[in-house]
């Protein structure tokens, strides 16, 4: 059974998005047969199906091992793919406020150059049983770099530097970069992420695999979820691939508007727009193309984004997020005084408030704001539809850029500011 039901009602019509078969048929065939641009980087679209079930297997043992060692925390260090995946997975399937089935706190670190924020971590953790993952696939970002060596400083004045090294988990390329040998030398348990898997597309391998099963997600379901979904989104028909026909109606409104903002009605899912952001950020934004990728959660930014959406500039359309049976509900109980005066709301539940919000907004939206309006509803927030959602998503992203005829797995933008920092640093 589908967990993501698409709509685009509100955006284009099912003959616009047919008229695009044949050249995402093509796309399809190309990146099937690996002939597509960036092919080399193909390796995340079969993940589900090709995982490595023996690496799985070790990464849950060391799990095991931190878990019997009574680690409360763990340090994730990385930037980029190397943690927007695992922290939207965490916070998607556990909430921003988890209960008894957050197995071990993960923080993450090596997101910034912020001083401030490294020394409060720092301090956070100082009092904690910790252990760290290092994630880098090309072994040499300079924020995780800085992050790790105060984080592993700590780490060995804590417990010493034999137990450190136990403590030490390194994911990264599995033959080349500085973190690769420096695992190797410190022999620090490395997990491998594959040549032909890129950050922004690695969540679903050990980068974002490690921290989910310290977690306690079920990352099993997560990549049943996926197994599943990837059936139907490797499809070459635009009349049942929801992932194609969604790439297809962001190319469409992408000819109009210059920004898609991704909403949902779910503070857990803060995380996943910004996931999402990379994805399709660094994915599309080359060569003067792409659309901004933005984001918002609802109804929380109806008090501060609304008034520009219902009537500001019109450079924007939505794709919105909700989910049809929530992890929690709770009714609205009848009060004998109604000094609130909510009583017209009791016995309802929360959640049909929620859903209120929306309907009631995409209607404000799309009829007066005219803001084209592409709606997902998900089943729900367990780990196989976040599965179905990642696959979505990536697949989609894919075609998207294919689309725009933009190779979608290089960042050659990203490296500009990075010469001009090392020439301020004096690196050589
Ligand atoms: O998608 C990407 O490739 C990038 O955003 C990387 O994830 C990010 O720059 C971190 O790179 P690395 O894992 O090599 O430290």
């Amino acid at each position: 059974m589908k967990k993501i039901i698409l709509n685009l009602e509100n955006a284009i019509s099912e003959k616009e998005i047919q008229k695009y078969q044949e050249k995402v048929s093509k796309i399809n065939e190309s990146m099937n047969n690996f002939t597509s641009e960036g092919s080399d980087f193909l390796g995340w679209k079969d993940l589900p199906e090709n995982s490595n079930w023996k690496e799985i297997e070790q990464m849950k043992k060391s799990a095991k091992i931190l878990h019997d060692k009574n680690i409360e925390t763990l340090v994730v260090i990385g930037i980029g793919g190397s943690y927007l995946g695992a922290k939207a997975a965490i916070d998607f399937v556990h909430g921003q406020y988890p209960g008894k089935e957050r197995k071990m706190e993960i923080v993450f670190a090596g997101t910034s150059i912020s001083s401030t924020s490294l020394a409060q971590l720092l301090n956070y953790v100082k009092n904690k049983k910790f252990a760290i993952n290092v994630i880098s696939k090309s072994g040499t970002t300079t924020e995780p770099a800085i992050a790790f060596r105060f984080f592993k400083n700590l780490l060995e004045e804590k417990v010493g530097a034999k137990e450190a090294n136990e403590l030490i988990f390194a994911t990264t390329d599995a033959k080349r970069g500085t973190l690769f040998e420096f695992a190797t030398t410190k022999k620090y348990q490395k997990f491998v992420i594959s040549d032909d898997i890129g950050g922004r597309f690695s969540v679903l391998s050990p980068v974002g695999l490690f921290p989910l099963i310290c977690a306690g997600i079920n990352v099993d379901d997560l990549l049943e979820g996926a197994k599943e979904a990837n059936k139907i989104y490797k499809d070459n028909s635009l009349e049942t691939n929801d992932a194609y026909k969604y790439a297809v109606t962001r190319f469409v409104l992408g000819k109009k508007y210059s920004t898609e903002m991704l909403v949902s009605y779910e503070p857990n899912f803060s995380f996943f727009n910004e996931w999402w952001k990379q994805l399709y950020g660094e994915s599309e934004g080359k060569e003067g193309k792409g659309l901004l990728p933005t984001s918002a959660v609802f109804s929380t930014d109806l008090h501060s984004l609304g008034q520009f959406i219902q009537e500001g500039s019109k450079i924007l359309f939505e794709t919105v997020m909700t989910v049809k049976n929530p992890k929690y509900d709770l009714t609205i109980t009848e009060d004998v005084e109604n000094l609130d005066k909510l009583n017209y709301l009791a016995n309802k539940t929360v959640h049909y408030v929620n859903d209120a919000a929306f309907k009631a907004t995409t209607d404000a939206h799309v009829k007066e704001g005219k803001v084209p309006n592409i709606h997902l509803l998900l089943d729900d927030f367990s780990e196989k539809t976040l599965g179905w959602l990642i696959m979505f998503f990536e697949r989609a992203c894919a075609i998207s850029a294919y689309l725009l005829e933009i190779n979608p797995f290089n960042q050659p933008g990203v490296e500009v500011y990075k010469k001009n920092m090392f020439k301020i640093l004096g690196k050589n």
